[in-house]
This record gives C-alpha cells, sequence and structure tokens, in this order.
C-alpha cells in the first residue's frame, strides 16, 4: 500500500457508506387506474425494478383497477408489456415469476359500489398482513383528477379508507387547479383519510440533486453564514424543457405553464433554497419550514404581475438541429390558443434573511435545451481592486444543477498567470457522476418515493397547508394572464431562450441570466 498522499481517491469517503437497507413490510399497493399511461410508463416498471433489486418484501400484493374487463392472467400481461417497452430491467424469467405471482387485477367502475365490493373481496384474499397480522394497503391515484371524489367517496362507504385495513393515500399532481378547488380536494380527502395518511407525489421531489439542497445546505457550516441578503445579491431557477408538450394537449391546455411547472417545481426548489433550518429532519418540521416561506413571499397584484412577470408561447424554431413546429401546430391546438408555454417572474420573500433579495424564476418549453438549475448570485466585494480579462466582472456564483448534470460548482476569481493584476473566473466543481467513485445507484424518483410510501416516511410528500399555499402565490397570475389579452402570440422560437421580455425583466435591474 502506497502511502504517497497522492495516490488517494480525489473524493476519498471519510467514513464508509454502507448502502441504507430498509426493511418494508408485506403491503398491498391498489392502482387506481392500473391500466392507464402512468401507470404503464411509471408504476409498473418501477416496481418491478424495485422487486428485481429486492427492494421488495416477499410477500406484497399489486392490484390493478380499471374499468376494461380483463383477467388476472391479461393483466399479468399488460404488466409485461409495459415493463419490456418502459423499464429499464431485462426481465429475469424467475424475478417475472416471483413479481408476477403477486399481481393481480379487479375490473370495475370508480363510480359503481358494487366494483368496491369486490376490490375489498379481492383485498382479504390476497393481502398479506405484517408480522403483527395488520394489512397494509396502499392506494395509488393513477387517474384523472375528476375521478377522485367518485373513488373517495366509494373507498369510505365501504369501510376501505380506516379500520379494516392500515392505508394510504398516494395521488398525482395536479393537486387542484387553485387554491378553492385544491381546498375542496383536501376537505374531501380529509373526510376518508387523516393528513398521515396522504402522499401527495411531486416526483420532482423524489430527484436525488433536489434532496441534496438540503444536505449541502446544513450538513456543511460554511454557506450557511452567507446564505442571506447581506451576502446573496439575487438567487435564478431555471427549469428549462427542449420538449413540446408530446401528446399531452388536452391536459396543457387545460394547465397551461404556471400550473404545469411554476405551482409546484419551481415554488418547491425555491423553498429548498429559501427555508430555515429545521429543527430536525422530522417530515412535518421539514414540510413546516417550506410552508413558511410560502407565507412570506409578497403575494402579487395586478400592476405588480404586469411589471414582473412575463408570458410565452412558443413558435417554430430549431431545438437540437430539428425543425421544431410552433405550439399552435402541435396535434390538437387550437390556430388562436392563447396558452402559455413560458414563464418567468421576480419573487420577493418579506423576511429577515431575504429581504430586498429577488428571485428570478423562469420555465418554459422549447427552449434551447433542458436543463434543470438553481444559481445563487452573491454580492460584489466593496471595491474594485483587480481589473478582469472579460468584459463582465463575474460575482461569485454558486451553482446547483439538477439535470442533466447533477452537480455543484462553486464560481470564483482567480489571478490569471502573469506579471499583470489580471483577474480570471473559473470552477470549482463537484459532479455525481464523475466525482463520486464505486458502482453509485441513483434511485430514479418514483422508486425513491414509492419506497418512502411504503416505509411511511412523508418528508418528500407535499403537505395540505403547502399545496393551498402554493396556489395562493400563483393564483392572481393564473387569473390576470387568464383576463387580459395575450402579447402577440407566439412570443419566442423554438429553440431559443424566450421571450425578449424575460430578458429586459432581468436587465432593468442590472442583471442577466446566467444561461443565456
Ligand atoms: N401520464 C403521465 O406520465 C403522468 C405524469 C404525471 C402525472 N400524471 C397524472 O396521473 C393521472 C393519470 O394519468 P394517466 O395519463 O395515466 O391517465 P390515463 O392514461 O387516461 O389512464 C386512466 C386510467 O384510469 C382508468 N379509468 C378511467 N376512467 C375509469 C372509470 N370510470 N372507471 C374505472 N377505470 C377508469 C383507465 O382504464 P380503462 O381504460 O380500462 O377505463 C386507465 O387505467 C392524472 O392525474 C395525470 O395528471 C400522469
Amino acid at each position: 500500500m502506497s502511502d504517497n498522499k497522492n495516490d488517494a481517491p480525489r473524493s476519498a469517503p471519510a467514513c464508509e457508506i454502507v448502502p441504507e437497507r430498509m426493511t418494508i413490510e408485506p403491503f398491498t399497493m391498489v392502482i387506481f387506474g392500473g391500466s392507464g399511461d402512468l401507470s404503464r410508463r411509471k408504476l409498473l416498471p418501477t416496481l418491478f425494478h424495485l422487486c428485481h433489486d429486492q427492494d421488495l418484501p416477499d410477500n406484497f400484493a399489486i392490484i390493478g383497477f380499471a374499468s376494461t374487463a380483463r383477467t388476472d392472467e391479461e393483466y399479468r400481461a399488460l404488466v409485461k408489456e409495459a415493463i419490456e417497452e418502459f423499464g429499464d430491467n431485462e426481465i429475469h424469467p424467475d424475478c417475472w415469476d416471483h413479481f408476477s405471482k403477486n399481481l393481480y387485477y379487479v375490473a370495475g367502475a370508480f363510480d359503481d359500489e358494487n366494483s368496491y365490493r369486490k376490490l375489498s373481496q379481492r383485498l382479504a384474499e390476497v393481502s398479506p398482513p405484517t408480522e403483527k397480522g395488520v394489512k397494509k394497503v396502499l392506494y395509488y391515484m393513477a387517474v384523472p383528477p375528476q375521478n377522485l371524489p367518485s373513488i373517495f367517496e366509494r373507498l369510505s362507504f365501504c369501510n376501505l379508507c380506516k379500520g379494516t385495513f392500515d392505508t394510504r393515500l398516494i395521488i398525482e399532481k395536479p393537486f387542484g387547479r387553485d387554491r378553492q378547488s385544491a381546498a375542496e380536494l383536501n376537505t374531501l380527502v380529509s373526510k376518508s383519510f387523516d393528513e398521515k395518511q396522504v402522499y401527495r407525489i411531486d416526483h420532482y421531489l423524489g430527484k436525488e440533486t433536489v434532496q441534496n439542497i438540503l444536505f449541502f445546505r446544513f450538513a456543511n457550516s460554511i454557506f450557511e453564514p452567507l446564505w442571506n441578503r447581506r451576502y446573496i445579491d439575487h438567487v435564478q431557477i431555471t427549469v428549462a424543457e427542449s420538449l413540446g408538450i408530446e401528446n399531452r394537449a388536452r391536459f396543457y391546455e387545460n394547465a397551461s405553464v404556471v400550473r404545469d411547472i411554476v405551482q409546484n417545481h419551481l415554488l418547491q426548489l425555491l423553498a429548498l433554497v429559501a427555508m430555515e433550518p429545521p429543527i430536525d429532519l422530522e417530515a412535518d418540521n421539514i414540510r413546516s419550514e417550506k410552508v413558511k416561506v410560502y407565507r412570506t413571499i409578497r403575494a402579487m397584484d395586478e400592476e405588480y404581475i404586469d411589471r414582473f412577470t412575463v408570458r410565452g408561447q412558443y413558435g417554430s424554431g430549431e431545438v437540437n438541429g430539428s425543425d421544431s413546429a410552433s405550439y399552435r401546430d402541435e396535434k390538437d391546438i387550437a390556430d388562436n390558443s392563447i396558452t402559455s408555454t413560458f414563464f418567468a417572474g421576480k419573487f420577493h420573500i418579506d423576511n429577515w434573511r431575504w429581504a430586498g433579495v429577488p428571485f428570478y424564476l423562469r420555465t418554459g418549453k422549447r427552449l434551447k435545451k433542458r436543463i434543470t438549475e438553481i444559481s445563487i448570485h452573491f454580492k460584489q466585494p466593496p471595491l474594485r481592486l483587480f481589473s478582469s480579462t472579460c468584459e463582465i466582472r463575474e460575482p461569485n456564483i454558486l451553482v446547483l444543477g439538477v439535470q442533466p448534470h447533477e452537480e455543484i460548482s462553486l464560481h470564483i476569481g482567480v489571478k490569471h498567470p502573469g506579471i499583470g493584476n489580471q483577474l480570471y473566473p473559473v470552477n470549482m466543481n463537484f459532479n455525481y457522476e464523475k466525482d463520486l467513485q464505486g458502482d453509485i445507484h441513483f434511485p430514479l424518483p418514483y422508486e425513491r418515493l414509492l419506497l418512502d410510501c411504503m416505509k411511511g416516511d412523508q418528508t418528500l410528500f407535499a403537505r395540505q397547508d403547502g399545496v393551498e399555499a402554493m396556489w395562493t402565490i400563483v393564483d392572481p397570475i393564473i387569473k390576470r394572464w387568464e383576463s387580459t389579452h395575450a402579447p402577440e402570440f407566439p412570443n419566442y422560437k423554438a429553440g431559443s431562450w424566450g421571450p425578449a421580455k424575460a430578458d429586459e425583466l432581468l436587465a432593468t435591474d442590472g442583471r442577466q441570466w446566467r444561461i443565456s
């Protein structure tokens, strides 16, 4: 063994990382909409992947519930096809045998009580008990939102929510389409389930780098003293997609960019950057800190919205070297659609930590490239002592890259070699894939979230008050945009960084988007 320090691996672990093995108790998952798009693309392949990796207990049951008449065998064939098409594991015969023998199907209509009686009977027959004799049942709502009331009412009527089984409810976004409908949905849910039983999934929170924001902030002492209005000039959050709406015309026309991305993903990222340290890592303590951030975001009136938010819709252009049609030329989109596919806005958080520090948020479809990143722009030094080789004097910027590269980099200025006093910008960079050695497995978002539901950990799931607080922030924007004429749509080219007004939003403040 060499004692030469230079031989040490670049990222030698300070302590041995023992992979956490979670013990999951026997459970049954009932997937309402078990044959739909979400189930086939995400849920069923992920459940198979977990089984393949031996993360599931020996005893489990998965029951698909949908209206088309099918036998268990036919459902197993549908699931196998979905895994072949969308899964990332080879289907090993032994693994498939084990997985498939635990798959069942109930054909029924969401609004038909008899279907729930059938389900109840099936649950009694196939759901495995835990060591303590309890039957854990997870209801996954992979269904269009309008079906939820029917399902909750009937589950409750047939005594399937509480009592007979130890149940949890997993709901997919969107959680309502404004604050009022979200509150109504929450009231409906709370008639049948306690908040402790409810898991509102936003798959974004299952991403490793999103979770890492908390670790980065609260496990390192050097940044926390700087993490406030005294040292930070502003924060930028970009969630850019190069894709268009991909056959989701009906959904997108109903939702538009604010409901699709701002209300959930962008505000979740903002909360992780801005929240105070929680007292511990208990789910409710973390979620309470996030809700406090939402409540301190300055409410926007109409004048503010007109001045400090920017909407856009993509026209034709070129994305990644290929011609790209305009939004209005996408399948099933009307020629005169005024749906926004781009958002930029300036947010203020009115608390002691962040007073006076603007948060610029931006998201859009058919932008130049797919990238999600948060950049923290620190203030310039009080005096300019050194000249710069670049025209623009770069401040220190901390970049948290979420996708496509999961990385953290710090931009600093160093002396350029030579006799002059030239300042030169360089990066200190940590990249998950390159810098972590060994066979590291990055769990996919649904993998992590499904395991958390099975374990009973609600940390990465939105809480009722958080969802409503997020709607309270964006409702005025949606209302204003829906009640006033859109600017000349389309107003940005596919493959660009959005409308010129988004650049002006920052330029007026003497700033510019980091990615442009
Ligand atoms: N697709 C995605 O990638 C994705 C991503 C994120 C969130 N989501 C959300 O997930 C939810 C489901 O989306 P999806 O795209 O999977 O929908 P979908 O493809 O339309 O699937 C709907 C499912 O519900 C069943 N169903 C519909 N009406 C029924 C009824 N009256 N009685 C019994 N079964 C009925 C359908 O089965 P039958 O055809 O047999 O009736 C099918 O299994 C939505 O809230 C969506 O916003 C979807």
